[in-house]
């Protein structure tokens, strides 16, 4: 499975150390930035993200700014997107289960390095409970 990573200046030390984990988990990882310090805007690097799984490149992303929400909203405006802006192991686990999130968004800011980590472990390792679900995430999303 190939996954979509992005961040934005605040973001982009966190996305370092989970592509480095990603790569240890066996999972293929495109990189769409941003790749410094240097102050981006997130929508810009959330678009570029989406636009691989959009075009079936990746399977999944994982977007990251400094509180995750602006990569959420961002994400989000996309029908076929479900971004989960979660903040530790059981949302991440749940966004999987209950809503099919095919994007994980993370806060740098709010979130320690080694419980990220941990959340993008477990949201690629749950899988989709369907049924109810199914039904109702028909309602707002492909
Ligand atoms: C950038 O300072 C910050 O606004 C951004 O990383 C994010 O938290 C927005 O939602």
């Amino acid at each position: 499975m190939k996954i979509v990573v992005a961040a934005d200046h605040g973001g982009v030390e966190l996305k370092e150390l989970i592509k480095r984990s990603l790569v240890a988990f066996g999972y293929e990882v495109e990189d769409v930035g941003c790749f410094s310090k240097d102050a981006v805007d997130y929508p810009d690097f959330a678009e570029k993200a989406v636009q691989f799984i959009l075009k079936n490149e990746c399977q999944m992303g994982i977007l990251i700014c400094g509180t995750g929400i602006g990569m959420s909203i961002a994400a989000n405006r996309y029908r076929s997107i479900r971004a989960a802006n979660c903040s530790n192991v059981y949302t991440a686990r749940m966004s999987r289960e209950h809503n099919n999130a095919n994007v994980l968004c993370l806060g740098a800011r709010v979130l320690e390095a080694d419980t990220a980590i941990e959340m993008v472990r477990v949201w690629l390792d749950t899988t989709f409970s369907g049924g109810r679900h199914q039904r109702r995430i028909a309602k707002f999303s492909d």
